[in-house]
């Protein structure tokens, strides 16, 4: 697959320049999570393994250099992300996706930019990706197998589950909570009672 200018393996390349092995090895996993989500859920299997791919390209930048990033390339973050740092990696990996790798499909770069809190009415393939960073094999938490049936089941209900997880572990943390990913919980909860 040849993606603008670069092929997948110079992707991988620059990836494993840009990433822990630990990093690298868990969107491995998350590419192979999500191919098998889509082809379970009807999505795009070469967008899934994009928005894969690079979903966390950002994740080991050090919090000057995400700032860095941010001031050199204009980009805006929300109060709550500028208190949570974490929660900006997925934001700059979009903005390299497209702007290194000329990847301009905004569902793609949707997916890569809102795996880190969802959002309301996620589309297929965000909550594919979404799911994925949580449930792939490399993945050993206390209700990650609950989670993997679910994901056998109900894409909706298992991204729900998910968010809930988060949303507990993030509260027992003691820390932000982003709203988008309340209203991610809110939205498939509407949604669930449309039907
Ligand atoms: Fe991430
Ligand atoms: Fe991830």
């Amino acid at each position: 697959m040849i993606v603008g200018v670069h092929t997948i393996e110079e992707i991988h390349h620059k990836l494993r320049q840009n990433v822990s092995s630990h990093r690298y090895t868990h969107t491995l996993g998350v590419i192979d999570a999500a191919i098998y989500l889509a082809k379970k859920y009807g999505e795009n299997e070469e967008a899934a393994y994009m928005a894969a791919l690079l979903h966390d390209y950002a994740k080991d930048f050090s919090k000057e250099q995400l700032e860095e990033y941010m001031r050199q390339n204009n980009l805006e973050v929300d109060e709550i992300m500028a208190n949570a740092y974490q929660l900006i990696h997925g934001k700059v990996a979009a903005h390299i996706a497209k702007y290194e790798f000329n990847i301009y499909d905004e569902n793609i770069l949707n997916a890569i930019e809102y795996h880190t809190t969802g959002r309301r009415k996620m589309s297929k393939l965000e909550k594919i990706i979404y799911l994925a960073d949580f449930i792939e094999l490399g993945r050993n938490y206390i209700g990650v197998e609950e989670l993997r049936m679910i994901a056998e089941k109900d894409l909706d209900a298992a991204v729900l589950q998910a968010i809930n997880n988060t949303i507990s572990y993030v509260l027992s943390m003691g820390g932000l909570l982003h709203t988008n990913t309340v209203e991610a919980r809110n939205s498939l909860l509407y949604r669930d009672k449309q039907h």
